[in-house]
């Protein structure tokens, strides 16, 4: 028996990007979107930088209820946005966004993602940060490590977008401190928090820098979530380093977005296991 069929009052969610295809989002959405009954439907849309802004216009003119943005627009969507609340004003990067009326609201919930992580895993905040990686995902770290009360040193390859970094964060009142990843023995050693916000080990046996770097005591966040464990997280883990695989951060922004579009929670539980069974394919 047919139990739901989208109709032309179907609500319309979906995230873009460029690729997409690998985009383990809608499953993870539409099982709780199917679970709570709700008529919306949430697809993956690849759409080139060129046609962004027009592609954006048309969420206005139709029955659009928001989107996820991944790369490579996550900054670029920011600037054709009607408004943007705190995270994504202070990150200058936007994942979700909703429609209200004709108006399109930017957030980031990268940032809770990373912060609900953390806590989830018993770490209570303070200490030293270290985030390796300065890109959109670092951003996001940042800011969650920040309001938890952590100070922040950020590791990157390249010391300029590093120092983009700094820059933007000090302009917003912040202060961060960047060093090269040649230093990251060193910088490592005195670190509370580590955050991997480098795509090193995404479908690969590689990791960031040398796992055998970090010891017990140390709480590890790797955004990467494929292969699930990365050797990030399996190396830490065991070393004794409490370790949070990239999937955790998945579940949790995506069950904020849900929340910015339905206003309530969707069953975070169901969300993780869709996304798991994925990813182990
Ligand atoms: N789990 C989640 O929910 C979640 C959410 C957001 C992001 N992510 C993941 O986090 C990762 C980073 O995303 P992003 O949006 O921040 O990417 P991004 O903006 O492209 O930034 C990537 C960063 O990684 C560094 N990097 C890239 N390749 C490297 C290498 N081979 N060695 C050392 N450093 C390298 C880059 O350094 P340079 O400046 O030197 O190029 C840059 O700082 C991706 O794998 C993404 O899928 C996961």
């Amino acid at each position: 028996m047919v139990e739901w069929l989208p109709s032309s009052s179907t609500r319309i969610l979906f995230v873009i990007g460029d690729p997409v295809s690998h985009s383990v989002s809608p499953p993870m959405h539409n099982r709780v979107i199917r679970r709570l009954g709700l008529d919306a439907v949430y697809l993956a849309i690849r759409v080139p930088g060129e046609i962004l802004g027009s592609f954006i216009s048309l969420a206005r003119v139709n029955n659009v209820l928001g989107f996820n943005v991944t790369i490579p627009h996550k900054v670029a969507v920011a600037s054709l946005l009607d408004s943007l609340d705190e995270s994504a004003e202070l990150t200058g990067c936007v994942n979700t966004v909703r429609v209200r009326g004709n108006n399109l609201e930017g957030f980031n919930t990268d940032v809770a993602g990373v912060e609900k992580s953390l806590k989830n895993a018993g770490f209570k905040g303070g200490g030293a940060a270290v985030i390796v990686g300065a890109g959109g995902g670092a951003r996001a770290a940042v800011l969650a490590l920040l309001s938890m009360g952590c100070s922040i040193t950020v590791l990157n390859r390249s010391l300029e977008r590093a120092l983009s970094l700094k820059k933007h964060f000090a302009e917003k009142g912040f202060s961060v401190e960047v060093r090269g990843l040649d230093e990251a023995p060193q910088v490592l050693s005195r670190a509370d928090v580590v955050v991997n916000a480098t795509p090193v080990g995404m479908g690969s046996w590689e990791a960031p820098f040398p796992p055998g770097l970090l010891r017990s005591g140390q709480v590890l966040l790797d955004m990467v979530y494929t292969p699930h464990p990365t050797r990030l997280v399996k190396e830490a883990s065991e070393k004794g380093v409490v370790s949070i695989p990239g999937v955790e951060m998945l579940v949790h922004q995506a069950a904020e977005s849900f929340e910015k579009w339905f206003g309530v929670m969707p069953p975070v539980e169901e969300m993780r296991e869709e996304a798991l069974r994925r990813l182990r394919g």
